[in-house]
């Protein structure tokens, strides 16, 4: 049986960016500044000082960009409203007609393209007036303008979107929520009730945490009905090996999911309502949901969103002591980054599709087998780039690879029993890598920065795809 073959009839093959990434156009429509406005233009901060301007013209060229996801056949597309285009300042105080025309329009012309629109609420873009109230997920204000933000969503684009996410990678959003700029925490100086900098991304996660559940219970008592959609919530799926079969590595390869993956998603799928154990153990200062809480944010969400790159190998080096900070804990188990591995010549890429396939299997044992979406999986162009010709940046081999290895990895989870219910290729084109600016790319499609168009091409990846969801959708 070929590949595309094993995947069940629904089975939603994607493709994804997020607003910020590919939009630009930062002062079109009343759109307000967000974050990475700011932060984009802090001298340095960008590793390649990509002019902060440049852009892949998402939000002008979006009809292009929907053909293109047409051409490719893709089942789904997920992408994000900028929280800012639609309320510039980040409250209801002013309402951006343009901006909700401007999804309404995207969301529209999926569905004419038998697309299903996937809708995140939030991928790192916070509108930087409220940003600056305090520190983004600290500060319980913000979080409730993000509940009526999305309450707004689900007014405007509930009749064409079915599968919202809240959150992208909750657990990777929670720390970033508290550093300035890189490497720099934030000290919280002006809030007496953070005990200490530790403290605080678990303020922000129990922030997240509570407002995830309060859209979701938002959703289910308003919208449910008439719309009848999915809400989830997405985390960054890092799946982690022992070193070796030693009950002390085993050991602290389960602490290391919990502290790394669990924390953000046991509360919610599990019957504690609580953050793990091991956590609760060794840490303090670990915020306490109360009884009411835990009820709410218990079962909060119809499915769980999964980005998966990289697995770590981890080893216990410190006799079970868990260390507190990241970094602590980094050298403690010793992870490496993810494997690495020389994939098809000179391409070094991570590439771990065991992990994805034993994580999928982790999933489905601890939580239940909640219905999980690959919400993003991918690799980006790591060596040459800008010097090789066009046919080589074109002909990406290495990511053929990696994308049929993580599918087969897919499919060998559904054959044994894992409810995947959709997979996810980060990412259409080549964009705004976040702090890697436009350098490093992981797009199936490339885009011609240079030209004034910002031409996209399919690299042979996108190819690769292309045909394998046209034999996907013959067989079904
Ligand atoms: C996860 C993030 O959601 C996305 O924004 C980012 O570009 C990819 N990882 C690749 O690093």
């Amino acid at each position: 049986m070929s590949l595309p073959t094993k995947f069940p009839k629904n089975f939603q093959l994607a493709t994804a960016t997020a607003a910020y990434q590919i939009e630009g156009a930062k002062n079109l429509d009343g759109r307000g500044f967000s974050t990475w406005d700011s932060i984009r233009s802090e001298n340095g901060r960008i590793h390649d000082n990509s002019d902060p301007d440049l852009s892949c013209e998402g939000r002008l060229k979006y009809k292009e960009d929907v053909a293109l996801l047409s051409k490719i056949g893709v089942t789904s597309y997920r992408f994000s409203i900028s929280w800012s285009r639609i309320l510039p300042d980040g409250t209801l105080k002013t309402i951006n007609e343009d901006g909700i025309q401007f999804y309404r329009d995207i969301c529209l012309l999926l569905r004419d393209n038998g697309i299903e629109p996937i809708v995140t609420l939030f991928h790192f873009d916070m509108p930087l007036s409220i940003y600056d109230n305090g520190t983004s997920w600290l500060n319980k204000e913000n979080c409730e303008h993000f509940e009526k933000f999305a309450d707004l969503c689900f007014q405007k684009f509930g009749d064409l979107v079915k599968t919202w996410i809240t959150f992208n990678e909750i657990n990777m959003q929670a720390w970033s929520s508290v550093v300035k700029i890189e490497g720099e925490l934030w000290l919280c100086p002006d809030r007496p009730e953070i005990e200490n900098h530790e403290q605080a991304p678990y303020i922000a996660a129990t922030n997240m945490l509570l407002t995830h559940a309060k859209i979701y219970r938002n959703y289910q008592k308003n919208y449910k009905e008439t719309q009848n959609g999915l809400i989830g919530i997405t985390n960054g799926g890092r799946f982690c090996l022992p070193a070796s079969d030693s009950p002390a590595d085993l050991d602290a390869c389960n602490r290391a999911l919990d502290w790394l993956f669990n924390y953000t998603i046991e509360p919610i799928l599990t019957d504690s309502g609580d953050f793990p154990a091991s956590m609760r153990e060794k840490l303090p200062f670990l915020p306490k949901f109360s009884e009411e809480e835990k009820k709410l944010i218990k079962g909060s969400t119809d499915f769980l969103g999964i980005n998966y790159y990289l697995s770590h190998i981890v080893r216990n080096l410190n006799d079970g002591e868990e260390p507190a900070s990241q970094s602590e804990r980094d050298a403690a188990y010793a992870f490496n980054e993810g494997k690495w591995e020389k994939i098809c010549g000179e391409t070094w890429v991570r590439y771990a599709p065991d992990g994805l396939f034993g994580l999928l299997k982790y999933v489905r044992d601890k939580y239940n087998n909640i219905p999980v979406f690959i919400t993003e999986n991918g690799c980006m162009d790591l060596v040459g780039g800008e010097g090789r010709k066009e046919e080589e940046i074109l002909d990406d081999k290495h990511r053929i690879k990696f994308i049929s290895g993580h599918l087969e990895a897919v499919a060998k989870a559904l054959e044994e029993g894992c409810n995947v219910i959709g997979y996810t290729l980060w990412t259409l084109m080549d964009n705004f890598e976040w702090d890697d600016g436009f350098g490093v790319k992981f797009g199936i499609c490339r885009v011609d920065f240079d030209s004034p168009d910002k031409t996209r091409t399919m690299k042979y990846s996108a190819k690769y795809y292309q045909t394998f969801i046209r034999e996907f959708k013959k067989h079904h």
